[in-house]
């Protein structure tokens, strides 16, 4: 596959969902700007600018368009670039970006629009998941534990990271008087891919560190102790953004080897037997794509990770495909493996970062009884 042919991030992608859009008599947002724009320029000219109406209808128009405006900036923000610039808790980390058309990379090279809608939303919310999460955690083991799947260039996992370590700052022991602690496993069944975000989770951890001037090391990698097998390999691959470690691995959805993995480390290893193995937050953006990727497997690794405290939240771009409706499919997938879905209403997304075709949903396991 390659992605100038069929799934591109630029002009053929919006064209295809302009398309889609149009049939679903709506419109791209680039259209909605210019159309709205000449709209207003229409009615200011050809109305009483002293109606209370018109007025009203022209703030709503202008803060319609501000708001499409800034939509446009940071969707088309670095589409060609090398980098990719993200400001997370005040600070700008740069991600790499492959622009390439070989096929080898898929479309993981790339940050995709609905990751920086997914980044947003947990940033604006991260007060309520955080002590969710914190809550439930506490009882238990302590560590929060999040995996992201198909992560592509990591933006995700080191959104994640920040948000984590500055929680974490602010609630610096849990009721047992022990630090709170966090690990992001950040995923992709690419190899090269994998390499990537390898790349830039490297680099970022060793810009961190290079700030704090205190780090373990000087590339931003851990040294540690581990008694597992998986210890050495593992410890090449993790890094520490601040107060979060991040493990950089390949995962193929579903193949069973990640909750085999958090299960010889113990995460969540504690008395309830449903708990085991279960990490406690999922990511997954762009990943709903079947015209791509089939779904199944997708479902299935959110089926292995999640026990009962666990959430994921999904970040899905809505696109044209024949054959069925992806949303619809993926729900009734999910429910066949005890998940529910709920779509988090737009308003409740980041004010800027949210946009009518990128849904954010969370997805839990189903309480019997409830
Ligand atoms: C559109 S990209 C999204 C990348 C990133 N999450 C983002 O939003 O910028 C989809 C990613 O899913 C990964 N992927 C697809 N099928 C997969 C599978 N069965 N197992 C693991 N990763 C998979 C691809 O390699 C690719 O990196």
């Amino acid at each position: 596959m390659s992605n100038t042919s069929q799934y591109q991030h630029g002009e053929e992608n919006n064209i295809n969902s302009l398309h889609n859009r149009q049939q679903q008599k709506q419109q791209h947002p680039v259209v909605q700007a210019i159309l709205l724009q000449n709209n207003s320029f229409a009615s200011v000219n050809s109305s009483t600018p002293t109606s209370n109406n018109t007025t009203h209808a022209t703030s709503h128009q202008s803060s319609k368009i501000k708001k499409l405006t800034q939509t446009l900036a940071w969707r088309s923000a670095h589409v060609q670039s090398p980098n990719y610039s993200l400001t997370i808790e005040s600070k700008t980390i740069s991600i790499q970006q492959i622009h390439t058309e070989s096929e080898l990379y898929g479309t993981g090279a790339m940050v995709w629009p609905a990751s920086l809608v997914l980044v947003k939303y947990l940033e604006w919310t991260k007060t309520k998941w955080f002590s969710t999460t914190t809550t439930a955690n506490n009882k238990r083991r302590g560590k929060t534990v999040v995996v992201d799947l198909g992560a592509g260039t990591g933006v995700t996992s080191l959104g994640m990271a920040f948000l984590l370590s500055s929680q974490q700052n602010q609630t610096s022991t849990n009721e047992e008087g022990r630090k709170n602690k966090s690990l992001v496993i950040c995923t992709d069944g690419c190899g090269l891919v994998v390499k990537l975000a390898k790349k830039n989770v490297q680099r970022v951890a060793a810009q961190q560190q290079k700030l704090l001037k205190n780090g373990p090391s000087d590339n931003g990698e851990i040294k540690k102790n581990n008694s597992n097998n998986n210890s050495a390999a593992q410890d090449e691959d993790t890094f520490q953004i601040e107060s979060c470690e991040i493990r950089v691995r390949e995962y193929h959805w579903g193949d069973g080897t990640l909750n085999k993995e958090l299960l010889l480390e113990g995460v969540n290893n504690n008395d309830d037997e449903s708990e085991k193995g279960h990490c406690d937050i999922i990511l997954v953006s762009d990943c709903v794509l079947p015209k791509l990727y089939p779904i199944e497997p997708l479902v299935n690794a959110l089926d292995e990770l999640s026990g009962p405290h666990t959430v994921a939240y999904i970040s899905y771009e809505e696109r044209y495909y024949p054959e069925y409706d992806p949303k619809e499919y993926f729900m009734a997938l999910a429910v066949q493996k005890g998940l529910e879905v709920k779509v988090v209403p737009q308003q409740e997304q980041h004010p800027v970062y949210s946009v009518e075709d990128i849904e954010i949903w969370e997805v839990r396991r189903k309480r019997f009884g409830v």
